[in-house]
Parts: structure tokens; C-alpha cells; sequence
């Protein structure tokens, strides 16, 4: 039995996680895997009406969990920088969740927005650092108001965050096919910190001879990825950098609805997290017309690093026939089904 902490979180987040329970529960059942599911109602509702975005004892109540399944936070009129400080980053940094990874493939029934590009030329895999880098909180303003005014803030890369997400990269790219690990850096600018990344990024390679290792400004990454993603395979990056490919790559794979997102502690000493690429989506919000496949194939994440690849497999595998026949597609994806719709088949087609 499987205890999994759920944070559906705000917006489209409440409406896409019982779908991804939805799915994960059918393939716990042709699978033999039980969940006990427990409920935190925290994010911004909370914020507006306790002041915080989850309880002060909130990471020690999410300790003994054997995974979180987040969905999306964010709301208008609470600060985006209050609603991540608040929740996401504290889970992410006292969990040591070191790896953002996230997937992203040109499934079959999908429109890429790049011409002729098909599934065999779209399939990556973005390694982020999840930990330090550039999103640190050390810094700060002095003189504000004046003509001296000034603003400080400090990346952090420290070797052992650095070797362990490059690490942890090239180790992915041993088990791919194409074997190829890109690593994203902007050495020509910024002169202290990433040709630190870039020489352990020189080291470590050595110690992978069987990949092909090389790396990119990340202002040429981009553009290339745009012209050419079929040259890619396994990208690694700093947490900045890698949150801007993050979102580059799944806009190449169709929509940003479908991407998945795992932030990992491979260790396995605290709960890993699990969450869609998404936010909360505002706009849409209660309209009962989000892409669940996002926050579905998150669970597929969840259940790998659990241990169970089959199952995750099958949750796949459900997927891509739902997209590929094309009768329930939500409207981001020019279709006219709604969440619950799209949840339903996914969960039928895998206890078919
Ligand atoms: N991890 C997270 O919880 C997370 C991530 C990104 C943004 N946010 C927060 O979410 C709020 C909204 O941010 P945003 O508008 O920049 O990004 P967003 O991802 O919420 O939405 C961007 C666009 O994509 C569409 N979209 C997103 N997910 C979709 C889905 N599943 N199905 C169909 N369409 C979908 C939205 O309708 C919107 O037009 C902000 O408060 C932001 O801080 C949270």
C-alpha cells in the first residue's frame, strides 16, 4: 500500500488530479499496486484565508509520504513569487528533490507547431537542477528610493549540486538509444559559474565514454532546438536554464497541457513530487475543459520511480491511443471533450 500525499493545489489543478487518481487507481488494478490517498487543501485559497501557503508543519506532515502528486498553484491576486516560495520550492529543496525531469515526445495524434516535424524527430528528456543556481534567496536591495539605489541577487553552484545533476544526466542518456547528452551553459557571459559548470561537466563525461557529450550557449540552444530537435536526445541544465528549455521543448511537442514533470530525490531518503508542467491556468479554470494528460503522465512518473515500469507503461500506452484516435481530445488540442471525458478513457483503455 502506496501512501500518497495529494496537493491539488489551485485552479485547473483541482479538476486534473482526480483524473490522474482516476488513472493511476486503474492501473493499480491490473497492476496489484494499492494507494491510500490523503488530501492537503493547500495553495492560494489557503494563503487568502490563513496567511500561508501551507501550515508552518506542512514538510513535516508530508515526510512520511511515499510520494506527493501535486497538481498547480498559482491565483490571481497572491504574488507568483509568494505561491512558489510558499509551497513549491520548500518541497522541493528540504525533500532534496535535485532533479526536475520532464519528458517530452511528439506522441502520435499530436500537431507539432513546427512543420514536417513527426514523433521519430521529437523525443527528449530535460534534466533541470532543482536545487540551487540561480533561484537562491541570497541577495538583497540597499538604498531603495535613492540614486544609489542597488539589487543583488547571488547564483549558487555548488560541485556537489553540479556533479550529482550532471551525474545523474548522463547516467539517463546510458539508457537511451541515441546516447547523447547536451548540456546547456552561457560560459562567453557569465564568467564565473558556468565554465565551473562546464569543466565538471568536461570531467564527468569522461567517465561516460559510450555517450556523446556536448554543450550549448543556451541562446543557440534555443534556436537550434526550434530548427533542428531531432538533434536532440538528453539535455541538462542549470535551474534557470533548464526552466527555460522546460517549457521550450513540450510548446515543440504540441501543447503545454500534456507535459509531465518528476522532481526527484533518486536516493529515495524523502518523498519524491510529481506535477504537470502546468500551471494553474486561470483562464480556463472551472470550465471543466483542462488537458488532463499532463497530470496523468505525471502519475506515469510516479509509478516508475516507484518501481513499477509496466505500469507506467500501460498508462503510456493508454495515451497514445486516446490522442491517437482523437475522438476525446480536450479543446487545447482542437477537440471537444471535457476532463472528466478524457480521464475516463484513458482509465477504460488500460483496464480494457
Ligand atoms: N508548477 C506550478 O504550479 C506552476 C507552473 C507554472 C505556472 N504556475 C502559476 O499558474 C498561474 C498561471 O500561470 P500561466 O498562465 O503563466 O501558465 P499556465 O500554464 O497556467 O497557462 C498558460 C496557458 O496554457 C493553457 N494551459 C495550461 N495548462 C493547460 C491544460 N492542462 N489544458 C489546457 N490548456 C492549458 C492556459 O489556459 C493558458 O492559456 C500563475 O499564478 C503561475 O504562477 C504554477
Amino acid at each position: 500500500m502506496y501512501k500518497i500525499a495529494v496537493i491539488p493545489g489551485d485552479g485547473i489543478g483541482k479538476e486534473v488530479v482526480p483524473e490522474g487518481i482516476r488513472v493511476l487507481e486503474a492501473a493499480g488494478k491490473r497492476f496489484g499496486i494499492q494507494f491510500q490517498w490523503k488530501f492537503f487543501p493547500w495553495g492560494c485559497e489557503h494563503y487568502l484565508s490563513c496567511g500561508e501557503m501551507m501550515p508552518a508543519d506542512g514538510l513535516e506532515l508530508l515526510k512520511g509520504y511515499d510520494a506527493i502528486y501535486l497538481g498547480a498553484v498559482g491565483a490571481p491576486g497572491v504574488p507568483d513569487h509568494v505561491s512558489l516560495w510558499g509551497l513549491l520550492i520548500p518541497i522541493r529543496r528540504s525533500f532534496r528533490q535535485y532533479i526536475n525531469l520532464r519528458p517530452v515526445r511528439l506522441l502520435r495524434g499530436m500537431q507539432s507547431p513546427l512543420r514536417d516535424k513527426t514523433p521519430d524527430d521529437i523525443d527528449l528528456c530535460v534534466v533541470r537542477e532543482n536545487n540551487e543556481g540561480e533561484y537562491s534567496n541570497i541577495g538583497g536591495k540597499m538604498y531603495e528610493g535613492t540614486d544609489q539605489e542597488m539589487v543583488i541577487q547571488a547564483s549558487i553552484f555548488t560541485r556537489k549540486g553540479v556533479e550529482r545533476v550532471i551525474r545523474f544526466a548522463f547516467e539517463l542518456a546510458m539508457t537511451r538509444p541515441k546516447k547523447h547528452l547536451t548540456s546547456a551553459t552561457k560560459s562567453n557571459g557569465i564568467v564565473y559559474t558556468m565554465p565551473y559548470w562546464d569543466e565538471l561537466f568536461r570531467q564527468i563525461s569522461k567517465e561516460y565514454p559510450e555517450v556523446y557529450a556536448d554543450q550549448y550557449h543556451i541562446d543557440g540552444l534555443t534556436a537550434a532546438l526550434v530548427l533542428h530537435p531531432e538533434k536532440f536526445d538528453i539535455l541538462v541544465g542549470s535551474n534557470l536554464f533548464g526552466d527555460i528549455l522546460s517549457d521550450l521543448t513540450p510548446a515543440l511537442a504540441g501543447s503545454l497541457g500534456i507535459a509531465p514533470s518528476a522532481n526527484l530525490n533518486p536516493e529515495h531518503e524523502f518523498p519524491s513530487m510529481f506535477e504537470p508542467v502546468h500551471g494553474s491556468a486561470p483562464d480556463i479554470a472551472g470550465k471543466g475543459i483542462a488537458n488532463p494528460i499532463g497530470q496523468i503522465w505525471s502519475g506515469a512518473m510516479m509509478l516508475d520511480h516507484l518501481g513499477y515500469p509496466e505500469a507506467a507503461k500501460a498508462i503510456e500506452d493508454a495515451m497514445q491511443v486516446v490522442l491517437e484516435d482523437g475522438k476525446t481530445k480536450t479543446p487545447d488540442l482542437d477537440g471537444g471533450a471535457t476532463t472528466q471525458e478524457v480521464g475516463e478513457a484513458i482509465a477504460e483503455y488500460i483496464l480494457r
